[in-house]
């Protein structure tokens, strides 16, 4: 059985974020963030937006694409390290706000890989016979758990998602996936506070511990070694030589890591998904947002392979090797 995307719709909030706008706020400069990480804007949800809200419109989108009522969805994952709250699930109010009555719903927290994960998982689902159409997300207002204090990280991310109806198709589809964590390094990207190792207090108020911590370099070092040994690994499980992929689509965390990581693995630019330079870091919706943009632009054709990769807070990282076809 082959099972594949059968709908595909995403959402980014209106509201651009120039370098020259955080240079108001921050010390840093356009030249900066434009040579450091590729970024020239970035979107940032409105006050009122949460990442379910996010999520509704690209669900909503995706399943137009699909041609689906929401009745049709027996499962909504989501892939997010921005959920609306601890909990219930953003799954289980993407499903309220999108009227998916027949829908389990739950999220899965992987990092940037969030998508991937949740990919993977819900194809799973559909193999084993017990699901026929899951709503797969990855949605973030991300910039929420960003330190408008730390020019280190609060230049570098925006809020989007992404949706895709998975379906079993008759050619094409998912060819392989793999997935991979070592929690050893969990340090390097965090968001410390508001969970039961540090619930919220005075202290955690005054060390800003409820936002994301990074070590830069560190992270850079993992994903640009993931990036080429993922992407190895599925195409050689998949037995799909290099070559024949048509689209890379890479996590868009940084162009330094997209394109040291492309010519580590030994792929040129020209096939290589870029969205940074107008997205910024949108975590786990910036693959599913990237494939949607080549998707509407019309250059995703019939049998093309795509091979897409991520890394991220774990740390992760997870690839997925399909060939299109809708
Ligand atoms: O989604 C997955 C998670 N994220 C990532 O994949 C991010 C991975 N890491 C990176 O992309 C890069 O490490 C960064 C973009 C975060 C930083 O770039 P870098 O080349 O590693 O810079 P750095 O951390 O070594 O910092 C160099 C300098 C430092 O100043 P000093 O100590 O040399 O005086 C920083 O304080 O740049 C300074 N700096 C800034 N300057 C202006 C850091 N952030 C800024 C800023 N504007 N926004």
């Amino acid at each position: 059985m082959k099972v594949g995307i059968v709908g595909l719709g995403s959402y980014v909030p209106e509201r651009v974020v120039t370098n020259a706008d955080l240079e108001k706020v921050l010390d840093t400069t356009d030249e900066w963030i434009r040579t450091r990480s590729g970024i020239i804007e970035r979107r940032f949800a409105r006050e009122d937006q949460a990442t379910s809200d996010l999520a509704k419109i690209a669900a909503e989108r995706a399943l137009k694409d699909a041609n689906l009522s929401p009745y049709d969805i027996d499962l909504i994952i989501v892939g997010t390290n921005s959920p609306d709250m601890l909990y219930p699930a953003t799954a289980c109010l993407v499903q309220d706000k999108i009227g998916a009555k027949n829908a389990a719903a739950f999220d899965l927290q992987a990092g940037c890989p969030g998508w991937i994960y949740a990919a993977t998982v819900g194809a799973q689902f559909i193999k084993s016979g017990m699901y026929k159409n899951i709503l797969v997300i990855g949605a973030e207002v991300i910039t929420r758990m960003m330190d408008s204090t730390d020019r280190g990280t609060y230049v570098l991310f925006g809020d989007g998602a992404g949706a895709t109806v998975l379906s079993t198709v008759e050619n094409g589809g998912f060819i392989s996936s793999e997935l991979y964590a070592d929690g050893s390094l969990a340090q390097y990207l965090t968001l410390p506070a508001g969970g039961s190792r540090k619930p919220f207090s005075e202290e955690v108020l005054k060390e800003r511990t409820y936002f994301t911590k990074m070590d830069g370099q560190e992270v850079f070092k993992f994903s640009v070694r993931e990036i080429s040994r993922i992407s190895k690994k599925v195409l050689d499980k998949a037995n799909v030589p290099l070559e024949s992929v048509d689209w890379f689509i890479p996590h868009q965390a940084n162009l330094r890591i997209i394109k040291a990581g492309a010519q580590k693995l030994g792929i040129p630019m020209e096939k290589v998904v870029v969205t940074i330079d107008k997205f910024g870091n949108s975590s786990a919706a910036s693959i599913p947002v990237a494939l949607d943009k080549i998707y509407r632009e019309g250059k995703l054709k019939n049998s093309d392979k795509v091979l897409m990769v991520s890394f991220g807070a774990g740390m992760t990282s997870g690839a997925i090797i399909m060939e299109w076809s809708k």
